[in-house]
């Protein structure tokens, strides 16, 4: 499929963080009035490990040059698994580029595809509610949605956040030190299992999270109980965390976790409530946070409880592509 006169694709530098930023947010706009992404969440998006700027991500220089389309292609389970995104401003709908983009994406996935064994591929990406034009393009090109993820928000100056009454769990500051591996240990048990979550895509995931540009130690908080061991030996044990990041105008709380023995016990709820406390001493007010529609665990209802509203859905569209025999 060829371009339409005077557009023409290259690929991302470093230095197109700030417009190709530009054009995710001009996306995110268009969709559901406001932006929920910062040039920091586009290096974090750089960073991950297996990805090459020069080979999976694409902008699309508008015949004025402006840039007016991004997408990338990431493998998040090698081989196997991958995972994409496209974007094209608003104003330049209706051209072909998407369509374009989704071509590069699905022809690079399956270059790097062939140089594995793996009799599985599959291919997806994220399209809003409101984006019809995105989720039509993906059902012509045989994807079909498989997954609901939700977007509450909360406007902390609205509402105050009771804290639930401490048992003898004690909610304090993250210390990455001395609680890094603990937190990695409640997030495997939170997340283990469900789908797109494997081990290896948990500990790449964490390793960037404490990576990222915006990452703060101060804004995280775990859950922590007390053991007694022999000789009155006194031990922590982290039993739950919420990993929180300030961003542009948003506070994000990018995962909550609380191990299993110690659920339905008000400590996610804690967790919340200490985590919107920190945000609104830094003035930060408006929060945010994604999660499965079918979660099982209650977590909607958890985030709900603490006043965040469902305020934008995403269904992840999925394809298989032809592997090889
Ligand atoms: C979602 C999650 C963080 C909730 O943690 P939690 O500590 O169990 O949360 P809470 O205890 O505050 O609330 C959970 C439930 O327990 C209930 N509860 C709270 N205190 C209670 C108590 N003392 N006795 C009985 N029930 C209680 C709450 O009312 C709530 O019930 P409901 O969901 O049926 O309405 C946890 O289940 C988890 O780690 N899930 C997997 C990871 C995940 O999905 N994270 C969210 C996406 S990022």
């Amino acid at each position: 499929m060829e371009l339409p006169i005077g557009y023409r694709l290259r690929a991302p530098r470093e230095r197109d963080a700030a417009a190709v930023a530009a054009v995710v947010v001009a996306h995110d706009i268009a969709d559901f009035g406001e932006p929920d992404f910062s040039e920091h969440d586009l290096v974090d998006d750089w960073e991950r490990p297996r990805f090459e700027l020069e080979r999976d991500a694409w902008v699309l220089v508008g015949p004025t040059g402006r840039l007016v389309g991004y997408a990338f292609v990431w493998q998040a389970e090698p081989g196997t698994q991958f995972e994409a995104d496209a974007f094209v401003v608003p104003e330049y709908g209706g051209r072909g580029l998407g369509g374009r983009l989704v071509d590069l994406i699905e022809a690079r996935a399956l270059e790097i595809a062939s140089e594995s064994t793996s009799t599985v591929v599959t291919l997806g990406m994220y399209a809003s509610s409101a984006n019809t034009a995105k989720r039509d393009l993906l059902v012509r090109r045989g994807f079909a949605p498989v997954q609901t993820r939700l977007r509450l928000t909360v406007d902390l100056a609205r509402r105050e956040t009771d804290v639930a009454p401490a048992s003898e769990i004690v909610v304090r500051e993250f210390d990455q030190a001395r609680d890094e591996d603990a937190v990695r240990e409640v997030m495997d048990e939170a997340f283990l299992g469900r789908a797109r979550y494997s081990r290896r895509r948990l500990d790449e995931w964490l390793d960037l999270r404490v990576r990222h540009p915006a990452f703060d130690p101060r804004l995280w908080r775990v859950a922590v109980v007390e053991t007694v061991g022999d000789h009155d030996s006194r031990a922590e044990e982290v039993v739950g965390a919420i990993l929180v990041y300030d961003v542009g105008g948003t506070g994000y709380v990018s995962s909550v976790g609380v191990r299993d023995p110690w659920r339905r016990q008000g400590v996610g709820q804690m967790l919340l409530a200490e985590a919107f406390g920190a945000l609104r001493d830094r003035g930060q007010m408006r929060v945010v946070v994604e999660v499965d529609a079918q979660d099982a665990t209650g977590a909607r209802r958890l985030y709900e409880r603490v006043g965040m509203r469902v305020s934008e859905e995403h269904d992840w569209f999925e394809k298989r592509l032809p592997a090889r025999p």
